[in-house]
């Protein structure tokens, strides 16, 4: 399994800072931020906590867990951002991703996030099947996000709130809409959206609907919903976790 936080040189934390500056100037200019946080999440949310595989190391650059069913799509972000990448040899890829996950976040409105550098790239990609189906229920997410990643509730609804930004695809996922009417914009219309229910023009997955019906999600919704400082407070601390599985 990959390592997380060995003891940077000077050069590398530069190396670091210098990769993140040149991912904001190119997400804000593609305007590719909900691609790329989906890839983030994506190359984290494989991690399983009872084998302790899988996870934000880099894999993600494989044609082979490019080809996942649920990746389909990522192809096109890994190349996109492949050429950035390219100038900063020091930074490993799980870094990489993991960090673009945040940029995307904070260069369209949304929280800062912390972010420690330092994981190792593995080899081989993670078996295929961990990632949640949007076409599934309460019983699912908590599978794959609590039994499997190693996550809570409320790491569920907050990081779910990462559709406030973007569509979803009918070449990709089969459908073609995005859950908010500002999908570039980081903020908590994804929660206001879910409450109101069903709207012509938009967009929601079985699994987002699950938010709203499942008892104990539900009121973390209502308070994500009322107000956006929580939910920003909340995603950054999820997405902290997130990343920093394995
Ligand atoms: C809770 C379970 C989740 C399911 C079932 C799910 C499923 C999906 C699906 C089916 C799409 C549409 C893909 C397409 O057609 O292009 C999508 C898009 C997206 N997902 Fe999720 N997702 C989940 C959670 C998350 C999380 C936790 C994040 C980030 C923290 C995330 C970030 C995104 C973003 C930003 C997009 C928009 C991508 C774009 O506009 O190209 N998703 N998701």
């Amino acid at each position: 399994m990959g390592k997380i936080y060995p003891s940077l040189s000077e050069e590398h934390k530069s190396a670091v800072d210098q990769a993140k500056g040149e991912l904001r100037a190119f997400i804000t200019e593609k305007q590719c931020a909900p691609l790329v946080l989906r890839l983030a999440f994506h190359s984290a949310g494989t991690f399983d906590v009872n084998t302790k595989t899988g996870g934000p190391f880099g894999t993600m650059k494989l044609k082979s867990e490019q080809n996942h069913g649920p990746n389909v799509g990522l192809d096109t972000a890994v190349e996109l951002l492949e050429p950035i990448k390219q100038k900063f040899p020091l930074v490993s890829y799980g870094d990489f991703y993991m960090m673009a996950g945040i940029v995307a976040v904070e260069s369209t409105g949304g929280p800062q996030i912390t972010f420690n550098p330092g994981r190792t790239d593995l080899d081989a990609p993670p078996p295929e099947g961990r990632l949640p189906l949007p076409n599934q229920g309460p019983d699912q997410l908590r599978n794959v996000f609590v039994n499997t990643m190693g996550l809570t509730d409320q790491d569920i609804v907050a990081l779910s709130g990462a559709h406030t930004l973007g569509s979803t695809h009918k070449e990709r996922s089969g459908q073609d809409g995005s859950w908010t009417s500002n999908p570039m914009v980081f903020d908590n219309s994804y929660f206001k959206e879910l409450l109101a229910g069903e709207k012509a023009g938009l967009i929601q997955l079985t699994s987002d609907k699950a938010l709203v019906e499942d008892p104990a999600f539900r009121p973390l919704v209502e308070k994500f919903a009322a107000d956006q400082n929580a939910f920003f407070q909340a995603f950054a601390e999820s997405y902290l976790k997130l990343s920093e599985l394995g």
